[in-house]
């Protein structure tokens, strides 16, 4: 692996694990919540995470770049840059629902080298550096084969966005398809592609944040991330994740 990525991924994955620990001394419990700029959720949990996810990678690497969805960008020059949600999927989180998620991307040179995903309620971890393979919980995870739609399992993270951002006929056009729906996705749903779970994972409105840990992990578990346009970034605003077999033809009826 380039650039050291194996102790890179080892510092991300014990970062997660401790900002995901830190969003559980709230969870389940009384916790005051505020609306931010784009109407979405943030609580004081989102914040205190993201200070010991800050503080754990400093700790290793003081010049790193940091950008956080809550406390903003650091050393925003240095080529090698950690991008954190301390909490995706805060809607679960205020709910209770235990499919939220802690994220970290690594970028090296602008390229997307290595991510984790960490569900502190389950304990769950998912990670993938480029050309290292994906794992789950420490083991190597692989997408499904899927390669025939009326197999597959669609999962989504709500439909008001879907209508909001206008992919509801494209979108309903693939759900028709499919065989089995869920919702309640976020980075959960794209993690289940990664691990062979589910086989479809659609997000209308992505930040950075959302999207740097999703594209090294499952693109290394053999599916595909890309934005809904089928560019291989993660700034495209909007995404897909699927199985290498369903990923053209997902991306056929968004954009023919
Ligand atoms: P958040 O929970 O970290 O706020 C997948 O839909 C994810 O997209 C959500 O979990 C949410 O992350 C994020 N997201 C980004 N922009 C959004 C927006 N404008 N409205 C709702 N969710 C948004
Ligand atoms: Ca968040």
């Amino acid at each position: 692996m380039q650039d050291n990525l194996s102790e890179l991924i080892e510092v991300a994955r014990i970062a997660a694990r401790r900002g995901g620990e830190q969003t559980l001394e709230y969870f389940r419990k009384s916790i005051k919540v505020e609306l931010k700029d784009d109407d979405s959720p943030v609580t004081l949990a989102d914040r205190m995470a993201e200070e010991v996810m800050r503080t754990e990678i400093f700790e290793h690497y003081p010049d790193h770049g940091i950008l956080g969805e809550e406390l903003g960008h650091s050393n925003s020059d240095h080529r090698i840059q950690w991008i954190l949600d301390p909490i995706d999927g805060t809607i679960s989180y205020i709910h209770g629902i235990p499919l939220y998620t802690t994220l970290i991307g690594i970028t090296i040179d602008d390229k997307p080298a290595a991510g984790v995903i960490y569900a502190p309620a389950l304990d769950e971890m998912c990670d993938g550096a480029i050309g290292n393979g994906a794992y789950f919980n420490g083991e190597p995870c692989h997408a499904r084969m899927t390669s025939r739609m009326e197999e597959a399992t669609l999962i989504t993270t709500d439909f008001v966005n879907i209508k909001k951002y206008g992919f509801e006929e494209p979108f309903f056009f693939l759900h028709d398809r499919c065989r089995y729906h869920r919702t309640w996705g976020d980075a959960y749903g794209h993690m289940m592609v990664a691990a062979g779970r589910a086989d479809i994972m659609i997000d209308p409105v992505l930040n950075i944040w959302d999207s740097a840990a999703l594209l090294p992990i499952v693109n290394e578990s053999g599916a595909r991330f890309t934005g809904l346009n089928g560019e291989e970034r993660i700034d495209a605003g909007n995404a897909v994740s699927a199985t290498a077999g369903l990923h053209p033809e997902v991306l056929s009826y968004f954009n023919d």
